[in-house]
């Protein structure tokens, strides 16, 4: 498997529950890469989880902590990285991934979301549901618009890890 874009990092973007990091961490192993979750990463730089870190230092810090945490991920050899669900939303983030790699949206049907957070949070309250909603309606077009690939993770990991590599340039 020997392909142009080989010596670029692999971003993986979307929702909250669309699963990048399962995806991310069988296609890193299918193409020999490290993998990295960009939230664990941040976690175990910062010493607190995300929750905390968004409560105690705010959501902006929080993005530094993104963009920081990307740039020093970008001098390991070419990795997969998970980001978090909110990177597409700085512009500066989005730069720093367009230019060091190749960026994939995994892309999982909102109710597909849903159905498998209802599995873990029941009973999940209509103002989660209605928050899932309007934050997948106002970051699709994001999603899309920064990524160079999109994929559907609506099958089997495998089928979307396999979707990714044939859609690898
Ligand atoms: C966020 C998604 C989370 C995490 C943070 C913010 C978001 O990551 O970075 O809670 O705004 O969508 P996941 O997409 O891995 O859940």
């Amino acid at each position: 498997f020997l392909k142009e874009h080989m010596h670029k990092h692999i971003f993986l973007i979307g929702m909250p529950g669309a699963g990048k990091t399962t995806v991310g961490k069988v296609l890193a192993k299918e193409l020999g890469r490290d993998f990295y979750d960009l939230d664990q990463t941040i976690q175990d730089k910062v010493g607190k989880s995300v929750q905390n870190i968004f409560i105690y230092d705010g959501k902006d810090a929080f993005s530094e902590y993104e963009y920081e945490t990307i740039k020093e991920l970008i001098y390991n050899k070419p990795s997969v990285i998970a980001t978090g669900g909110g990177t597409v939303t700085s512009e500066k983030i989005v730069n720093l991934m367009r230019n060091n790699g190749l960026v994939v949206f995994v892309n999982r049907d909102v109710n597909h979301i849903l159905d498998d957070l209802d599995l873990e949070i029941r009973p999940l309250v209509k103002e989660s549901i209605e928050y899932i909603f309007n934050v997948y309606e106002e970051r699709y077009p994001l999603y899309e618009q920064v990524a160079h690939i999109k994929i559907g993770n609506e099958g089997s990991i495998t089928d979307a890890v396999q979707e990714i590599i044939e859609a690898l340039p």
